[in-house]
């Protein structure tokens, strides 16, 4: 019989009391307080920001918008949770969900704008609180050896972790299905936006990151961040990178579709870059060096070039002249978890640094692959004029067909992204399995 999310949480909670207290007997702590942490308010407003929890609080309780509230995590005692929920008339006061984590924590409701007392020992407190106020409260703030510590405890996903991911992604490609088809009714990227939060059942102010949602050249704008309201009168592409979180754990899929007005090259090439996605994924196992599978995807998009009639060298020199980087300024992708960039993807577990390539700074994962890792892999290919105008007046222009180049302008970039445990034996497509 296959275990319930509950099941599996309890047995994460177990797998984070043992994690916790070698690491905390290992530096010589007695225990930590967890800081959820508090929204930004607008400056001279009485406005607030969105907010989502700091990843260590919710490692522990999958809560990801409790806000001045705090975890108090002591080896051999029951974690206690200091949950603000002061009563007042405005707002509705937070409240837990019914979940059997609950029973496994003590919980404490009050006002918690002020930290609660700390028992006596030697204590750490992590979150987003200065070391002045962390001396107040007689803790340690975010000591580095203890943080290096409790990231590397998030970098194998436990099965409820798993779980939560895949629910997120079933979530999202609910979501994607509908932005897909909100573009082909003639959506401007605002309806695709509200069709894509509709059907994946969240509201913008929590979706794990912002939703990149670009019609035509917007899809070169590898973060675009506005939603234009009204629809182009020619629509060559739709680039949606969205997301969803499920109990903390984040999705991050990208999908790139024609539009009606497409060059009739353009669906080819989309075709090109997922072909190379599935190659690249077929290359994950515990071992794979991460840094290498970039340089994969880079030979592979050099090939692409090639075969498309964008580049007239070889692949070797369109790779080695910088072409591919100024058509793919990104990484290949990088780990996932509680944050959709998450934490310890360029060091070692003990912390030591494992900076990007000097030529690839944007690579966000550069260590070895092992099981239990949940990464993206999300190769791309984008006209950005900032990157290709230095390439057209280089040395290297004259190994690329600009009139290729401008065709495919209008259409801004191609990104295919799944997410993938690593097994075992290989890697398990998260996103697929939930199409
Ligand atoms: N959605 C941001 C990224 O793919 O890394
Ligand atoms: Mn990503
Ligand atoms: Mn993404």
């Amino acid at each position: 019989m296959t275990d319930t999310i509950a099941d599996l949480q309890l047995q994460h909670l177990d797998r984070l009391e043992r994690h916790y207290a070698e690491v905390l007997s290992r530096l010589g702590y007695d225990g930590v307080l967890i800081y959820s942490g508090h929204p930004a308010r607008h400056y001279g407003d009485d406005q607030f920001a969105s907010f989502q929890a700091y990843g260590h609080f919710q490692h522990w309780i999958g809560q990801a918008y409790l806000a001045f509230s705090w975890l108090l995590i002591r080896p051999g005692h029951t974690p206690v949770l200091y949950l603000h929920a002061p009563d007042d008339f405005w707002h509705l006061p937070a409240r837990l969900p019914d979940e059997a984590w609950t029973e496994r924590v003590d919980i404490v409701e009050g006002r918690f704008e002020v930290p609660p007392a700390l028992p006596h020992g030697r204590l750490a407190v992590v979150g987003d609180v200065s070391a002045t106020r962390a001396e107040s409260m007689g803790a340690e703030a975010n000591p580095p050896a203890l943080l290096v510590a409790l990231d590397e405890g998030r970098v194998r996903k436990s099965g409820f972790e798993v779980a939560c991911i895949g629910e997120a992604n079933r979530q999202a490609m609910a979501g994607h299905g509908a932005a897909h088809d909100a573009f082909l009714a003639g959506g401007a990227e605002l309806d695709v936006q509200l069709a894509y939060l509709k059907a994946s059942r969240q509201r913008e102010g929590e979706v794990p990151y912002g939703n990149i949602v670009g019609i035509n050249e917007h899809g070169g704008v590898l973060h675009y961040q506005h939603y234009d309201t009204t629809p182009p009168a020619r629509r060559h592409s739709l680039l949606v990178d969205a997301g969803h979180r499920f109990r903390g754990y984040c999705a991050d899929i990208t999908r790139t579709w024609a539009g009606p007005q497409a060059d009739a090259s353009f669906p080819a090439l989309v075709e090109g870059v997922a072909g190379l996605q599935q190659r690249l994924i077929a290359g994950l196992r515990p071992g794979t060096d991460y840094v290498e599978l970039h340089g994969h995807m880079h030979q592979g998009l050099a090939a692409l070039l090639v075969e498309h009639g964008f580049v007239t060298s070889s692949v070797e020199a369109a790779v080695a002249t910088g072409i591919t980087r100024a058509f793919c300024p990104h990484g290949l992708g990088h780990l996932l978890g509680i944050q959709v960039h998450d934490v310890a993807g360029r060091c070692t577990a003990d912390g030591t640094p494992l900076p990007a390539p000097a030529d690839h700074p944007a690579l966000r994962l550069t260590r070895e692959l092992e099981p239990g890792m949940v990464v993206t892999i999300e190769p791309g290919l984008y006209v950005i004029p900032m990157l290709l105008n230095p390439l057209r007046q280089g040395p290297a222009s004259r190994d690329v067909n600009w009139h290729n180049v401008d065709r495919l302008a209008p259409h801004g970039g191609i990104r295919i992204e799944d997410d993938l445990l690593i097994t075992v034996n290989g890697a398990e497509n998260l996103t697929r399995e939930a199409e």
